[in-house]
């Protein structure tokens, strides 16, 4: 079955989908995007996803490119057309094409939408679940607006290079006074001696993932107490379960940091029955 994506107003072949070289999102990192996940024919959680989207436009005084309504459209057909029922959709929007000039364009540029869609063979994340993952501390080296959704992801894609050389998995950002920010694409959770679940707070210098916003109703529907607050790497190491959460793989498990064991090595009961949960509690959209 052929691919198709969406590309400024039209339905094209995913290997002839194109932008013109001169756009921001090329030439300046100038735009934002959207994972989101699709299990089942559901779409999870696509309010909080365009609610994100919108802000994210916003902090950057971009335009939207469309009505949400108009985008809702526009996102399940590429899906049927894709056939998706359990696998993901990206979206990006960039500030357009435009002569190269670090200056915003004019304000008649139009925006660029591409939207598309794959389906994803669940086995591999099954297996992350079951066996759990290793992850790599890194100082955190990024700009201080990760809390917009931006295409400019170079930081993480280094580090998360970096993990896999090491033979980890993934990076986890530590700041200057070694706390835990997040992982390269992904928000870090742990599970403390007391059985409290603690996440960072998504104020300012991580990413406010919708999977963590969810996970946190999650925990309050099942009565698990939870804290958002600051922790160090040393109460990671510490601490009972140790997981990681985003659109594309809701609680992931981590048993090593820096080659030393967490966790006893094993992924634990909270995390697991906080993903058992997790699609009751999300909002699901038919496609
Ligand atoms: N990443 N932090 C970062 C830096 C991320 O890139 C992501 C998502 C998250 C988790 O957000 P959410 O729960 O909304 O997926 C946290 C996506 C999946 C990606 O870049 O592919």
């Amino acid at each position: 079955m052929s691919r198709i994506a969406y590309v400024n107003g039209r339905y094209v072949q995913h290997a002839d989908a194109a932008i013109h070289i001169e756009d921001r999102g090329f030439q300046f990192a100038d735009g934002v995007y959207e994972v989101c996940e699709v299990r089942g024919g559901l779409i999870v959680d696509l309010t909080r996803h365009l609610d994100r989207l919108e802000r994210s436009l916003g902090e950057l005084r971009m335009r939207s490119p469309m009505s949400r309504e108009a985008l809702k459209i526009v996102i399940r057909e590429v899906l049927r057309r894709n056939r998706v029922r359990n696998g993901l959709f990206y979206l990006q929007v960039t500030r357009g094409v435009a002569r190269r000039d670090h200056f915003f364009p004019s304000e008649d540029t139009s925006p660029t939408i591409t939207i598309t869609a794959k389906s994803v063979d669940p086995t591999p994340m099954l297996r992350k679940y079951e066996s759990g993952i290793k992850v790599i501390t890194v100082p955190e080296n990024r700009w201080d607006r990760v809390d917009i959704k931006t295409v400019g992801l170079l930081p993480n894609v280094l580090v998360k290079q970096q993990a896999k050389e090491a033979g980890a998995q993934d990076a986890v950002f530590i700041d200057t006074n070694g706390n835990v920010k997040e992982a390269a694409s992904s928000n870090v959770w742990i599970v403390t001696r007391e059985g409290v679940l603690v996440t960072r707070p998504a104020e300012h210098g991580i990413l406010r993932g919708i999977t963590r916003t969810t996970l946190l109703d999650v925990a309050a529907h099942l009565g698990v107490g939870f804290e958002e607050r600051e922790f160090t790497v040393e109460e990671m190491i510490a601490a009972r379960e140790v997981f990681l959460t985003s659109a594309t793989g809701s609680c992931v498990p981590i048993v090593e940091v820096d080659g030393r064991p967490v966790a006893n090595g094993h992924p634990g009961s909270v995390s697991a029955k906080l993903r058992g949960a997790f699609l009751d509690v999300a909002e699901k959209t038919t496609i």
